[in-house]
This record gives C-alpha cells, sequence and structure tokens, in this order.
C-alpha cells in the first residue's frame, strides 16, 4: 500500500464542512493505503477544534495506531486569521483521544526523513503545516515521494464566493507559493474536478440508514450540512441538495490515479492581503517558448468511477 501523512482542517461533527471527515474515513479504509500519521491545521475551524474532532473520529473508525498531532493555530502571515472555535466542541474534548506530543510541521519532517521516497503527503487543508515543514527542513523535498493537494481551481474562475480562488489557497496563499515552489513533485487535485463528484441527500440518508457506525454518523452529518447549506444559501437556485466531496477525491487519487486526467502546468498564487488574494495563475504550458511545469492539475475526473470506489468504502466502516 502507499503510506501517506494525511494534513487536515477537519470540521466533520461541528455541523460544518464534512468532506475532511470523508477523506480520512476513505484513507483508513482503502487497503491500499496506509495511514501513518494525522496532522491539523487551521481552516475550516480552529487547529484545537480540528484536533478534538479528528480524535473522535479516529475513536469512531477504531485507528488505535496512527499518532495525530496537532499542528499550525494560524495562517504564516495572516496571524490575524485565526478561525474561532465551535462553542460546544471545546465540551467534546475530554470524551477525545489526546493527541500525541509535538507539532505537525516537525513530525512530517522526521516521519518523511524516516522514510526517504516513501511517504506521499495528502494535503486537504490550508497548506500551512507543509510549508513550515519544507522550510524548517529542505532536505524533506528530496525525502517526500509525492504531494497530493486538494486546492487551487485552475481552468474556471469562480465557487461559491463572489470572489475568485479557492479556499485552502486563499486561506494561506503565503503557504500555497512556497508549496508550488519547492520543486516537490506535485500533484493539484483542484475545484474543477472535486465540484463534479458530488454527496447527493439521497445518497446521504442511504449511509444514515446503514448499520455500521462511522457510515451513519457520517450520513445524518451530510444530511445536517446539506440541509445548513439551504438556509445559508436562501437565494441560490435550485437549492443545493449535494456536496461535493473535494477532500475524499485527493485521497482517491493516491491509491487510484488513473480516476483522474492531469496536465503539466506552471502556476504561481497572489499572495498579500489585496481582492486578488489566493488567485492562481496557471499557466497551461501552451505558448511557443513555454515556462518550467511545477506541478500536475488535474483537469478531467470519472466521477462515476469515484463515487463507486468511495461509497462501496465508506459502507463498511
Ligand atoms: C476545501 O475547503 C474546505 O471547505 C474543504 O474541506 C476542502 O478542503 C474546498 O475548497
Ligand atoms: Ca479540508
Amino acid at each position: 500500500p502507499s503510506r501517506i501523512i494525511l494534513d487536515t482542517d477537519l470540521a466533520m461533527g461541528a455541523g460544518a464542512d464534512v468532506d475532511d471527515g470523508f477523506a480520512l474515513a476513505l484513507a483508513h479504509a482503502d487497503p491500499d493505503i496506509q495511514l501513518d500519521l494525522v496532522t491539523t491545521v487551521n481552516g475550516n475551524t480552529d487547529v484545537e477544534s480540528a484536533t478534538i474532532l479528528t480524535g473522535i473520529l479516529l475513536d469512531r473508525l477504531n485507528v488505535q495506531n496512527t499518532p495525530l498531532v496537532r499542528g499550525c493555530g494560524t495562517p504564516i502571515i495572516h496571524t490575524d486569521l485565526e478561525r474561532v472555535p465551535a462553542p460546544h466542541v471545546a465540551a467534546l474534548k475530554e470524551s477525545a483521544r489526546k493527541p500525541d506530543p509535538g507539532y505537525a510541521p516537525l513530525a512530517i519532517i522526521e516521519h518523511v526523513l524516516a522514510h526517504p521516497g516513501e511517504i506521499t503527503l495528502v494535503a486537504i487543508g490550508p497548506l500551512t503545516n507543509v510549508a513550515i515543514a519544507l522550510l524548517l527542513e529542505p532536505r524533506i523535498k528530496t525525502a517526500l515521494k509525492e504531494l497530493v493537494i486538494m486546492g487551487g481551481i485552475f481552468l474556471g474562475t469562480m465557487y461559491s464566493r463572489s470572489k475568485p480562488g479557492e479556499f485552502n489557497v486563499f486561506s494561506d496563499p503565503e503557504a500555497a507559493r512556497a508549496v508550488l515552489r519547492s520543486g516537490v513533485p506535485q500533484r493539484w487535485v483542484g475545484l474543477d474536478v472535486t465540484l463534479q463528484v458530488r454527496l447527493g441527500m439521497a445518497e446521504a440518508q442511504d449511509l444514515a440508514r446503514a448499520p455500521t457506525d462511522f457510515a451513519a454518523f457520517a450520513g445524518e452529518a451530510t444530511i445536517k450540512y446539506i440541509e445548513h447549506q439551504a438556509v445559508r444559501f436562501p437565494g441560490r437556485r435550485p437549492r443545493p441538495d449535494s456536496i461535493p466531496m473535494h477532500d475524499p477525491l485527493a485521497v482517491a487519487a493516491v491509491s487510484k490515479p488513473d480516476l483522474l486526467e492531469y496536465r503539466d502546468m506552471a502556476v504561481s498564487v497572489i499572495t498579500g492581503d489585496g481582492e486578488a488574494k489566493g488567485v492562481m495563475i496557471a499557466d497551461r504550458l501552451e505558448c511557443p517558448d513555454p515556462p518550467v511545469p511545477n506541478c500536475r492539475v488535474a483537469v478531467g475526473v470519472d466521477a462515476e468511477g469515484f463515487k463507486k470506489h468511495f461509497l462501496g468504502l465508506i459502507h463498511t466502516l
């Protein structure tokens, strides 16, 4: 199996986005993936809540031997952008599995250097931990097997905001830039493909009725989240009745790379504080004298194939 570190801003269980939780579950369930380490980062929620919620989910999935290490609490430069914890999450702390001691960037470095050429780092939140690890210990650049990143938008320009950009990149654009410039082999699974893989209300209800613990819990969480989307975006037509499985698609890309179609690109990202913060400039190398590519970008997806792989495994949990 492929050995991975999963770096996540998981919020499943806080009434928020559920896709990190599904990604963690998929990484655990896939026999072709070995989950070596889980690290947390500020993003969908604050890092403390992400760590508590990830601990709870690891317990629920009965994952006992994979360390869980907490990471960065703010973006690298925009340190005022620490997320506010959901009030009820702190109360869950006592029942959650305690994280292992340490700090995510250091734990990533230690694990990657201990297994050169073997570890794929799958990043499904803002890239803060990854960038700090690269800056602290550049030797991981050659020791990493690959980076697989859920992030970015490369072919289109808009998502749910009226501004362009993708959450994981605009949440810490300086980190994204450091990663893009690192020279590490990297595959980006962005909104161009992830918006095509969606979990609908009927599938969520199906999961909620499952006899297995995680599937039932995740089904309920998804139903709530879809309903919450409808309240959050009252004017949106048609009303959302499905949610994208962004992060699980990045996990699937590790063991089933052929579910996606890729193109080499030379990508840069706009940093700083302006209106264009986090916007990506993706050069598709179509000019006569193209720049050197720095990443592979997913540009097509076998959505049916993914859903079959994903739901088949989630229903076993
Ligand atoms: C990304 O943002 C988060 O809300 C999701 O978990 C995913 O990682 C999609 O833009
Ligand atoms: Ca995420």
